[in-house]
């Protein structure tokens, strides 16, 4: 999958758990999907899905690895991929932009890229299998990129992976599920909410200022192929300046949850968050709990784990040397569950870490799981 600021990739287990253990065969909305990874887990557990992001990229990875039913786009996709591998290099817009001007990706990679890119826009295929074959160019080139994740910056020198092949690959699409077709949405979330009611919604917004349209603004231009004006050292898309999200903001950012848990048309909604986030645990249990009222139910589970690489690499100014001060090395991942008309647990318990209970990925993590009443 690719590399992404906030992906649940250590969480994964406990929020499929959290999901699948809500209903039976529930019908699921992923409102903040990024790159699709917890959609693709539940689609693979055979549960309906429907994955929504606002970032045109995000769509393009949930339409590709939620929407898209393998037996309709395997045979045309892996032909499709064979012919694009073979094009000759033809540098243009994301050459220029990307590996001359910007230094994400390598020339000769970004030449290839420019060739692939404009064959799939001149095939205008159907929506799922463009999807498929974009998908497939966002994984190659994520896989030879010279960035520590983010696309706000990229590194002095070409990173090793940068002067790799640019291999495009069949992404892993699944097939076909007996509880009906997924979808996938480009829609702000309120909006995704109050068009798509579901048995359970998971809600996993930004927390903190950064926005994922600058972070993530390669895959952006990749995507729309509208070859847009840029700005700055990192030729970020001029629209980065306008195309917000309220979850960025530390003022906004209240207001924004509860508006969209009222929107929300679900049973049960689970939500994660991180402890560095604008919302602190106790406001965002103060609102569910303003959702699903008195005979609600809310759980907690805290999973605390490694910080993403940079973090843990520290500042260094452009002459490589370590400059400021490392931050926190670890945070702390809270899953909610709250469930609207549940029986109210009588307990008010917390479960000491016990090793066995810890998920393989989160060696060295401590778990603590709440169980607590309704109001
Ligand atoms: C923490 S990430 C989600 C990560 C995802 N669960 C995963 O595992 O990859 C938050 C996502 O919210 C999206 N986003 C931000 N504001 C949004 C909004 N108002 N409506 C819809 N999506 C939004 C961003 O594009 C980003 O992909």
């Amino acid at each position: 999958m690719i590399k992404y600021l906030g992906s649940k990739r250590l969480l994964l287990g406990r929020i499929v758990e959290a999901v699948a253990g809500a209903a039976s065969s529930p019908l699921v909305l992923d409102l903040f999907s990024g790159t699709a990874r917890v959609g693709h887990a539940l689609k693979s557990r055979g549960l309906r899905v429907i994955s929504n992001d606002h970032n045109a990229y995000a769509e393009v990875l949930a339409r590709g690895l939620v929407a898209a039913d393998r037996e309709e786009v395997e045979v045309p996709a892996r032909r499709l991929l064979e012919d694009l591998s073979r094009l000759p290099p033809r540098p243009g817009y994301f050459t220029e932009t990307f590996c001359e001007q910007s230094r994400f990706v390598h020339p000769r990679n970004g030449a290839r890229i420019d060739a692939i890119r404009e064959e799939i826009a001149r095939l205008a295929l159907p929506a799922d299998l463009e999807a498929v074959l974009l998908v497939a160019l966002m994984l190659a080139a994520d896989r030879v990129d010279s960035t520590t994740g983010v696309q706000m910056a990229y590194l002095k020198e070409w990173a090793p992976r940068a002067r790799h092949d640019l291999e495009l690959r069949m992404p892993p699409v699944l097939p076909r599920i007996a509880a009906g077709r997924c979808a996938a949405l480009g829609l702000d979330a309120v909006e995704a909410a109050r068009v798509s009611p579901a048995d359970v919604a998971y809600v996993d917004p930004p927390y903190n200022q950064h926005s994922y349209l600058g972070n993530y603004h390669v895959w952006e231009s990749l995507v729309r192929w509208d070859k847009p004006e840029t700005f700055g050292v990192a030729c970020k898309r001029i629209d980065c300046r306008e195309r917000g999200s309220d979850f960025n903001s530390r003022r906004r950012c209240r207001e924004a949850m509860r508006t969209l848990l009222d929107a929300i048309d679900a049973r049960v909604i689970v939500a994660s968050f991180n402890d560095e986030g604008h919302l602190p645990r106790e406001a965002m249990e103060s609102l569910l709990r303003e959702r699903i009222g008195a005979r609600g139910r809310l759980e907690v589970l805290a999973i605390d784990h490694p910080r993403y690489v940079g973090a843990r690499i520290g500042i260094h100014n452009p002459r490589g040397e370590k400059v400021g001060r490392v931050g926190r090395l670890r945070n702390v991942e809270h899953l909610f569950v709250a469930t609207a008309d549940a029986p109210p647990t009588a307990i008010r318990e917390l479960v000491p870490s016990s090793p066995s209970a810890i998920p393989s990925e989160v060696r060295d993590g401590s778990r603590e799981l709440e169980s607590i009443a309704g109001a």
